[in-house]
């Protein structure tokens, strides 16, 4: 939400400023903006739209700044706009800065700042916060930056991540963070900092990740960055490594990340089960949960929280861990539980679910459950996020990293994570018949190749199906038990990236309200795999038939009888129950994803969304 570049150094910072936006540009493309410095002058550079638009106006500018920064933008305060595009200026024309995140009392410093007299050129909160701090600069003229960011930031309320530039000091880059992420590439001789490492692997992959209320200074004299805390904490750089490289964030000829994060999935399936299952006797090993494993194994019951499709594994995770381990399991919308009020204590253990492990919300819900004393974990894709940072303890999916929005690769992955909690949980809490455990754990190893297979096999006949229907308007997804949430990821993909207004059931609830949609143009796609509810999804696909709806069945290879049911049948190879989501989803992704493509949709950046949610 939002993304951040800053570079300063001995090279032309332009071309590494634009190629870091195009990087973070899945964090938001409502605009883009840069600002050179040199020679104590600003150049700054603005647009709404894409980062593209961007470079090409800038075609023609000179190489010769070698310090910079950058933003591409998810607009939360004003539309938009060429204005409210970033960077801002302060009044003064000291202080350039770019902003992710939302200050919430803008409404007050800028009563303040206007009643000295102070012009505002936009309707940003940004603008509030550049002129906030070039107006604390000027009353000390002759004090340190931590002085005066110490005092500026003291009635500064919100998120930031904030990468700024100071006129009269060239080479100089400040980058000041609370809750919204930044980490700094080390180079030699030069700095990189970023909202995530994707902009920053290709130059080097030895960061510092900046932590909650600090600032950094960052000049290409100084070997290491200046830390500092807005509060009164020092700390030491710790330099940590990223263990992917660039050749990860490519899209490999494929036309979209989304495809390429689609085909990826058996091999996030096998990074994130690799050194966690022994063999003889067969088990899961998790080293991320091993020093909280005492407290999980007292716990009366779990609560899993998170947003979007984490939401959705978390609905999966909740069948796991109840069938598998037998513990009581509650699943919450990370923003509905931050805000009731939720009775937790220091016997419960809350666990967020996230991809990109920034997600404002799942953060918040897990820092209250720190504070109501109970063990937060994190179920994270991306290492040295701020939810891996801030819990007691978790689990990396390890599914490499996920640029298209619309999540694929992580969710499954996220699955795999939760299988194999469940079966830890269930063999330590002598819950989980032995054979059971065996037999889930085998068929769990053998899924990546399953998924590969059927990738393969249904690709093309997705994509037919795809051209019959993706000029409808409405579609129902339903499933029930394991794969009831599946019906609902399936509906958030296709409405996510083709528009098309979707709606996901457990199949048995349709007859009380939504059949009433269905006719002649509602597309249905049923989950009817041949489990223990198979008869009952048969029955709930007789209601829609005889309404006229268009069915297309997801089912298990082999079965003939749904075909008499359905005007298409997706096959998918017959696996335990409870590992059916990880296969019965990589049709529905493929569904949206060639539904998308055939309407003429930005499938990597739909509209209004952004991959990282950093703001409530
Ligand atoms: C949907 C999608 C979103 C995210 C949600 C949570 O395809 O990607 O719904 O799942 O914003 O994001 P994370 O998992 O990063 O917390």
């Amino acid at each position: 939400m939002c993304g951040i570049v800053a570079y300063t150094g001995s090279r032309p910072a332009l071309p590494i400023l634009l190629e870091g936006l195009k990087r973070l540009e899945y964090r938001g493309y409502d605009s883009a903006g840069v600002a050179l410095h040199e020679e104590g002058q600003f150049q700054i550079y603005k647009q709404a739209g894409k980062v593209s638009a961007l470079a090409r106006s800038v075609a023609g500018v000179p190489l010769s700044a070698t310090t910079g920064i950058a933003h591409t933008r998810w607009a939360t305060h004003g539309a938009p706009t060429d204005p409210n595009a970033h960077p801002h200026l302060s009044y003064d024309g000291e202080v350039v800065l770019v902003h992710n995140g939302i200050i919430e009392n803008y409404a007050a410093l800028r009563a303040r700042l206007a009643a000295e007299g102070i012009p505002f050129a936009s309707e940003t909160d940004t603008e509030v916060l550049v002129h906030w701090i070039a107006w604390h600069r000027r009353r000390r003229p002759h004090a340190s930056w931590e002085e005066v960011l110490r005092e500026a930031f003291a009635s500064v309320e919100g998120t930031f991540g904030i990468a700024m530039l100071v006129r009269s000091e060239p080479g100089l880059v400040i980058l000041i963070r609370r809750f919204s992420p930044l980490l700094i590439g080390l180079g030699e001789g030069e700095f990189i900092a970023a909202s995530d490492a994707t902009a920053i692997v290709a130059y080097t992959r030895r960061v510092v990740y900046l932590e909650e209320d600090e600032v950094a200074l960052l000049h290409p004299s100084q070997e290491a960055p200046q830390i500092f805390s807005l509060a009164d904490r020092r700390r030491e750089a710790r330099v940590e490594y990223i263990d992917w490289d660039v050749s990860a964030i490519e899209r490999g000829g494929f036309p979209h990340y989304m495809l390429k994060e689609i085909f990826e999935q058996p091999n996030a399936l096998r990074d994130c089960m690799r050194g966690r299952i022994r063999q003889e006797p067969l088990e899961v090993r998790l080293g991320g949960i091993s020093s909280v494993m005492d407290r999980l194994l007292a716990a009366p019951r779990l609560t899993l929280v998170g947003c979007g499709t984490s939401w959705h594994a978390a609905l999966v995770g909740e069948y796991l861990l109840e069938q598998l381990a037998r513990i009581p399991t509650e699943v919450e919308y990370a923003s509905e539980f931050r805000y009731r009020d939720p009775v937790i204590g220091p016997q419960d253990v809350v666990i967020g679910i996230s991809q990109s492990g920034e997600t404002a919300d799942t953060l918040a819900a897990l820092r209250l459950a720190k504070e109501k004393g109970a063990l937060a974990l994190g179920i994270t894709n991306v290492v040295g996020s701020s939810i891996p940072r801030e819990t007691h303890a978790g689990i990396y999916i390890h599914a490499g990293p996920e640029i298209g929005v619309a999540s694929t690769k992580a969710f499954t992955a996220q699955l795999t994570a939760l299988t194999m909690l469940a079966l830890h949980l269930g063999a330590a809490r002598y819950t989980l018949d032995r054979t059971l455990h065996d037999t889930l754990l085998e068929a769990l190893l053998r899924l990546p190749d399953q998924v590969e297979a059927t990738l393969h096999a249904l690709n093309e006949p997705v994509r037919a199906l795809a051209e019959r229907f993706h000029t409808v308007s409405n579609a129902l997804y339903l499933g029930r038990g394991y794969n009831f949430p599946v019906a609902l990821e399936g509906a958030l993909k296709l409405k996510e990236i083709s528009y098309i207004h979707a709606e996901g059931y457990p199949a048995a609830e349709m007859k009380h309200g939504p059949i009433a949609l269905v006719d002649e143009g509602m597309l249905v796609v049923v989950i009817a795999l041949r489990d223990s509810l198979y008869e009952k999804v048969l029955g709930n696909v007789q209601e829609v038939r005889a309404r006229g709806g268009r069915i297309v069945a997801i089912a298990t290879e082999g079965d003939t009888e749904i075909q008499a049911y359905a005007e298409a049948v997706l096959y998918v190879p017959e696996v335990p129950e409870p590992l059916s989501p990880i296969l019965t989803v990589l049709p529905l992704q493929l569904l949206a994803y060639h539904a998308a493509v055939l309407r003429g949709c930005d499938v990597d950046q739909p509209r209004n969304l952004a991959k990282s949610v950093t703001v409530e």
